[in-house]
């Protein structure tokens, strides 16, 4: 099965390491360097099989190379998905981490890395201690830090267009955001929302973490039935698929988690629905602006917030383009990074 995967992919590069001590079978899948080293982010997650991380890692490591085009980035796509036994603590968690951090050192930059779902800055200050090859430390340690809220702004641009492009209005005043997911990117998205006078409704894992931000809270299983303006996936991906686009009761759909597709049919069925589709992989695209700018390329901090209003202004031109062409939003946005791939 590992097999098969990796020779039907079309990426560069795939490797895989198994790690006795913890049983964590490491992934790290490069898609693209066409436009520079691969940049992705490393995710610690449980998975049914190990074909299943390679799975996820290689669909995350293709986001990653769109989304840095989207964005125009120097570099390319890549991801990496640390599949654990189950989620690590302590010395545990700080070994793997190093033995990982040696892996990233020995592709000696063709890869870069930094914080997904289930990492943090304080472990790429871990991954730091071997490896040069990694964005986000703490600031104490040099780093730009957590890029949550940096995606979070990204998203609070995104849907501030989406907004615009389909109720002809500039404000968040009333309008209703069902925010799915109060982890690092949907917790401070909330708060932008609620501070913009939107009317925040949410729903976590964590129970109390909807009240205690002041948004309502809605319980997981009710998400996708509920109505709002938008709704905001900002958990795991695939949560767009067959079965739920249906059940939707949204007028656009604009949230920060990867792959939020589940086939890529699931596009069609949105536009045919009648909800405009702000693509994953230009929204979220705040985090590595503001990571790999201020780290890498030197940017400001006026720079860096030009460059996240300018997500707004990218999604403008996908939405125009896609109307003019009567093509998905997510087509028009994979033209534009294609373009940007040769
Ligand atoms: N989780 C981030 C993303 O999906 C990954 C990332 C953040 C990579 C910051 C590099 C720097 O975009």
């Amino acid at each position: 099965m590992l097999e098969d995967l990796i020779r039907s992919w079309d990426g560069e590069e795939v490797v895989v390491r198994f790690d006795q001590p913890t049983g964590t079978w490491m992934f790290v899948c490069i898609h693209s360097t066409v436009r520079g080293p691969a940049g992705g982010g490393t995710r610690m997650k449980t998975y049914a099989a190990p074909s299943d991380a390679l799975a996820d890692a290689m669909r995350l490591a293709a986001a990653m190379t769109l989304k840095m085009a989207a964005v125009d980035m120097p570099f390319g796509g890549g991801k990496a998905v640390l599949a654990v036994p189950e989620l690590l603590g302590g010395e545990a968690r700080r070994g793997l981490l190093l033995r990982y951090a040696d892996l990233v050192a020995s592709l000696r930059g063709t890869f870069n890395t930094g914080p997904d779902v289930n990492t943090s800055a304080a472990d790429m200050d871990v991954i730091g201690e071997r490896c040069g090859y990694v964005f986000c430390r703490s600031e104490e340690h040099g780093g730009s830090g957590n890029p949550g809220p940096h995606t979070a702004r990204g998203v609070f641009h995104g849907i501030g267009a989406s907004v615009r492009h389909v109720f002809g209005t500039d404000s968040h005043e009333g309008r209703v955001v069902l925010v799915q997911g109060l982890g690092s990117v949907g917790a401070p998205l909330a708060e932008e929302l609620l501070a913009a006078g939107a009317r925040v409704l949410a729903s976590d894992v964590v129970a109390d973490r909807a009240e205690r931000l002041g948004a309502e809270v809605v319980a997981a299983e009710k998400v996708i039935g509920t109505e709002c303006d938008v709704y905001a996936p900002c958990a795991l991906g695939g949560t767009l698929n067959a079965e739920t686009v249906p059940r939707l009761r949204c007028r656009i759909v604009a949230g920060s988690a990867n792959n939020q597709l589940a086939e890529p049919e699931d596009a069609e069925r949105l536009r045919q629905a009648g909800i405009l589709y702000a693509p994953d992989f230009v929204i979220n695209a705040g985090g590595v602006l503001n990571s790999l700018g201020s780290e890498h390329l030197g940017w400001t901090r006026e720079q860096i917030e030009d460059r996240l209003a300018g997500i707004g202004d990218t999604l403008e031109e996908i939405y125009a383009k896609a109307e003019a062409e009567a093509i998905t939003t997510e087509a028009a946005a994979e033209q534009l990074a294609r373009s940007r791939l040769h």
